[in-house]
This record gives C-alpha cells, sequence and structure tokens, in this order.
C-alpha cells in the first residue's frame, strides 16, 4: 500500500445513482492512493470489472452468424459470437479439455468451434458436440463440459459482455439513455478507418491508471485552460452533464460565432447531421460515460466509441473506433474528417494531462482538494467506485 496520512474516507451511503451532495456541500475526489495502490487495483479487478458491463466491439464487427473474436475481461479471456439465430452469445475462450485458448483473432463463420489442439469441437452456443476418439475417453460426459457461459448483451448496437451471472441487464441499468441518444446508434452504425474495438494492437497506450482517464472525460472544467479548439467550437456555458445510477450524460452546444482557426471554421461551415440525426442535431456534441469505463462521443457527423482499460497501475490502453451511418453526404463524410483531426489534437492534450496527473498523484503528500461543481460526474464516479470496493480499502 501507499503510505496513507488520512485515514479512508467513510464508504459511500446512499444511492450510488447521485452525486451524494447537495449543490453547496463540498463533492469529493477519490485519495490518490485508488489510482497508485496495486491492491486497489487488484480489488477493482474483483469488484468493478468482473461485475460491470465491459465494451468488447460491435455488432458489425460479428456479421454473421458463426462470426467470433475475442476479448480479455478482467484479465479473462472471453470468445463472442454470432450466434445461428443472429443473436450474441459469449463463453470463457478456453477449451474444456485440457484449456487451450480457442479463437485468437476475429475469425468469419463456421457452425463450429473447434478446439485447435486436439478437436474437441463446441456448438455456436457452447455445447460440446464430439471429441475425436471419444470411445477414448472415460466419462466423457458431454452436458456437462460446454464452454462456461458470459453475459453477453448488445445496447446501442455495442456488444457488451459481463462476467457476473447475476448482473442487472445494462439497458436496464441504464434506463433512460437510449431514449437520449439511441437515434445516434445502433446495429446499423458502420466503422470507419483501421480502428476496432476489439482490436487491441491499434489501441493507443496512456500513461495513467484508467480513472484518470474516465475523471478527465467526466469534466468539463478544463476544457478553457487545457484545450482552446473545444473553447472556440463549444459554447462552455451551455456544457450540462445528466447525472444517472450508471451512466452521465453531457452535452454542449456548438458556438454560432466563427473560429479564429480555419479547420475549425470549415468544420462550422460543413458540419451536418448523419441519417438518422435531426436537425436539432447538428449544433450540439453529446457524450456518455457508462460506468465504469465505457466512453462513447456522439457528435453529429460520427460516433466514437471506446474503453479505458489498465494494463498496469499507471498505464491503460483506449481501443475504440469511429463510426458513421450508411448513406451520409459527402459534406458529412467532410465534417466527420475535420471533426475527427480536431479531436485527435484535443485527444493528444488529454494524453498530456493524464499522464501529469498520474506523476502528481504518486507524489507522497498529494491529498485532493475539493471538486467544482463542474466536476460533478467525478465525485459520482468517485462515489461509485467507493460503493463497488467498499471493505477493500482499509
Ligand atoms: S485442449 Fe482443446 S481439444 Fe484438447
Ligand atoms: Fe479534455
Amino acid at each position: 500500500m501507499h503510505p496513507q496520512t488520512t485515514p479512508a474516507p467513510a464508504p459511500a451511503t446512499g444511492p450510488p445513482g447521485s452525486t451524494g451532495a447537495t449543490p453547496d456541500e463540498a463533492l469529493e475526489a477519490l485519495p490518490a492512493r485508488y489510482y497508485t495502490d496495486p491492491d486497489i487495483a487488484a480489488a477493482e479487478t474483483r469488484r468493478v470489472f468482473e461485475k460491470s458491463w465491459q465494451l468488447v466491439c460491435h455488432e458489425s464487427d460479428l456479421p454473421g452468424p458463426g462470426a467470433r473474436l475475442s476479448a480479455t475481461v478482467a484479465g479473462r479471456e472471453v470468445l463472442v459470437v454470432r450466434t445461428e439465430d443472429g443473436g450474441l452469445a459469449a463463453h470463457l475462450n478456453v477449451c474444456r479439455h485440457r484449456g487451450t485458448r480457442l479463437v485468437t483473432a476475429p475469425e468469419p463463420s463456421g457452425k463450429a468451434i473447434r478446439c485447435p489442439y486436439h478437436g474437441w469441437t463446441y456448438k455456436l452456443d457452447g455445447t460440446l458436440v464430439g471429441a475425436p476418439e471419444a470411445r477414448q475417453i472415460p466419462c466423457l460426459d458431454k452436458p456437462r463440459l460446454g464452454l462456461h457461459r458470459v453475459g453477453a448483451e448488445s445496447f446501442l448496437g455495442f456488444v457488451f459482455v459481463n462476467l457476473d451471472p447475476a448482473a442487472v441487464p445494462l439497458a436496464e441499468s441504464c434506463a433512460g439513455l437510449a431514449e437520449a441518444i439511441g437515434h445516434y446508434a445502433g446495429p446499423d452504425l458502420v466503422p470507419v478507418g483501421k480502428y476496432r474495438i476489439h482490436d487491441r494492437s491499434t489501441a493507443e497506450e496512456q500513461h495513467a491508471n484508467w480513472k484518470v482517464i474516465v475523471d478527465n472525460y467526466l469534466e468539463g472544467y478544463h476544457v478553457p485552460v487545457a484545450h482552446p479548439a473545444l473553447m472556440r467550437l463549444l459554447d462552455y456555458q451551455g456544457y450540462t452533464v445528466d447525472i444517472q445510477e450508471s451512466y452521465a450524460l453531457f452535452e454542449s452546444p456548438l458556438r454560432d460565432k466563427p473560429s479564429s482557426n480555419r479547420t475549425e471554421r470549415l468544420y462550422q461551415r460543413l458540419a451536418s447531421p448523419m441519417p438518422g440525426l435531426t436537425e436539432a442535431d447538428r449544433r450540439v456534441w453529446r457524450y456518455a460515460v457508462i460506468y465504469p469505463n465505457t466512453l462513447i462521443d456522439f457528435y453529429p457527423d460520427h460516433v466514437l466509441a471506446w474503453t479505458a482499460l489498465p494494463t498496469a497501475q499507471d498505464r491503460a490502453a483506449i481501443p475504440g473506433a469511429f463510426y458513421t451511418r450508411h448513406g451520409e453526404s459527402v459534406r458529412t463524410r467532410l465534417a466527420r474528417r475535420l471533426n475527427i483531426h480536431i479531436g485527435w489534437v484535443t485527444n493528444d492534450e488529454d494524453a498530456e494531462l493524464v499522464e501529469r496527473v498520474q506523476t502528481g498523484l504518486s507524489t507522497p503528500g498529494y491529498e485532493p482538494g475539493p471538486l467544482s461543481r463542474r466536476e460533478a460526474a467525478v465525485g459520482w464516479f468517485a462515489r461509485r467506485i467507493r460503493w463497488d470496493l467498499d471493505g477493500e480499502v482499509r
């Protein structure tokens, strides 16, 4: 454990959905050790990542029956497949014979999952259907040797898995979110560019604890200081957040005043909604955080979905992908390119900031200061993390 100078705060009481504070009460950030202590990271694996819905891909990554891909969730290998009936199933990606990893890269189709070692074969639903020379295997109780099932759910067209068999369905825990932004998303989105959520080889790694990255995404308070481009584009005074039990939804109108920067000015001129959106969506950017680590940007011209996955105490991979909808206009496509360019600039600014925060948090003696009301969602996230780790952190 990191040296600590203050006692751990009392576990949160009351519903984790609220920030736990009235407008004039102080909101609390997490103490530094939550971001630096390996014991807390281990507790998070068990209490946060093994129990929450983890974004693994988009429906378009599993185009037809038999399509499959692998993901790592809370350190476990998971295999996600498109079933015969067009649904989704997830299993531990481990053969029931001697433990071989079944699927490595995305594979296009096939009605069965065949282990590359001795050839035990499973149906897409995980049932063991055959083993070579089965008569040589005493006690081959096929019904008991199916793949271990893992919860899978499609929400807004994105595929999530959950290792906890008792988990509340994501659509239920995020009631209200689909109504607010469902028209941006869905299985009909198509990826643009080379990035895919499930492709860790192209994922950027940032030098910060995963929660520093989520915290940073959860507030617009740093925008005026850290993101000049966003300040020119967004109506900062109109930046709002709706905090619910399992998600926070941000909204910022775009400014009418032309930016002094050429790329941004061109974007302002071209910004137009992709198919499915309305004229009212043209002048607003929205962002959602689904607890704990799914981050989705909803722009008029594209959707960007990503996740923050711990790779070490002070490192996180942030795999993600850009999406649009078939039938977008040339104008929307150009606007999207400009917007993604602006987004990379913002991303680089944030990458540097989160690294600085991580370095500062690791300095003994630091204790968190009060949060601004503009950081209410940081307080919400801290409260949920404390709630999940209740009893684990002393
Ligand atoms: S380990 Fe899979 S068939 Fe032997
Ligand atoms: Fe930022």
